[in-house]
């Protein structure tokens, strides 16, 4: 049977495993996918023995996505481009890193009726979960990106590395006093990871813009609790763009997109 896997550390957490199975029964193919622990200094020697032991494929998770980047043989455009790999897919010489982190973002706010061509978009954070969605919102169409971050420098930095995608403006958070006119908001920080809610001013939002955490579940509250409170009708965590990159992955892996909006109905059913 083939073997897949998520690699991370922690990984016990992960809900890949539980998806790729359901992926893999709803579309009639067996496959071993496990989590494996990994410590960020054992990557590299450890990629290279899951190749030779014939591994089918594997994503990437938190810390090893920048890691996994620079240890891969080949990068696809959105991994070069945003310097992170979530998705490893075998070559006869080596792994091809890719990211669907992106395409399972912009898949995920297409189901959910948010509008991507021609919006003005804000993005905050500009860490690694920020640059991953990059390169995907301008493919959408979206017509501005300002990334506003904590740290400004590190906005300024995203915006250098990732110019060949389109113009970026850039900011730290208390510039986004009395900012507006922003159709969609995107929270890509950890900072509620570390139990601290952002300060974000009620005038950010466009009349009927969208709000969308990258992160799920309990971690997304404190952004969609500032999004209720500005007035923002459409707000959601990240659990389905998890449900969807996984799927762009398992059709990178596969040849089949499984239908990710079955998978992603029984976690919410389970309050995942
Ligand atoms: P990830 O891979 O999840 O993006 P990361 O690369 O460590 O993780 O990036 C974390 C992001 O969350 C950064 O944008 C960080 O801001 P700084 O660049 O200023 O560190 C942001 N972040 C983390 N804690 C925060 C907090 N308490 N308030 C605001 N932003 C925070």
């Amino acid at each position: 049977m083939p073997r897949f896997a998520v690699l991370g550390q922690p990984v016990a957490h992960s809900l890949s495993p539980r998806i790729h199975r359901r992926f893999g029964e709803a579309c009639g193919i067996a496959l071993d996918y496990r989590a494996i622990e990994l410590a960020p200094e054992a990557l590299p020697a450890r990629l290279a023995a899951f190749h030779a032991e014939g591994l089918g494929g594997a994503n990437v998770t938190l810390p090893l996505k920048e890691l996994a980047a620079r240890a891969c043989r080949e990068l696809s455009d959105a991994a070069r481009l945003s310097g992170a790999v979530n998705t490893l897919i075998r070559r006869e010489d080596g792994w091809l890193g890719d990211n669907t982190d992106g395409a399972g973002l912009v898949a995920d706010l297409r189901r959910l009726g948010v509008r991507l061509a021609g919006a003005r978009v804000l993005l905050l954070g500009a860490g690694g979960a920020a640059r991953g969605v990059v390169p995907a919102l301008f493919d959408a169409g979206i017509a501005s990106l300002t990334v506003a971050n904590r740290t400004a420098a590190r906005a300024e930095a995203l915006a250098h590395d990732l110019q060949s995608c389109g113009d970026i403006a850039t900011c730290g958070f208390e510039a986004l006093a009395g900012a507006d006119g922003f159709d969609l908001i995107l929270n890509a920080t950890s900072a509620a990871r570390s139990g601290r809610a952002l300060a974000l001013p009620a005038t950010l939002p466009a009349p009927d813009a969208a709000a969308y955490d990258l992160s799920y579940g309990e971690t997304a509250q404190p952004f969609l609790a500032w999004a209720a409170s500005a007035g923002i009708a459409r707000a959601a965590d990240g659990l389905g763009m998890l449900v969807e990159q996984a799927a762009e992955a398992f059709q990178r892996w596969h040849g089949v997109r499984p239908d990710a909006a079955a998978v992603l109905a029984e976690l919410r059913a389970e309050r995942v």
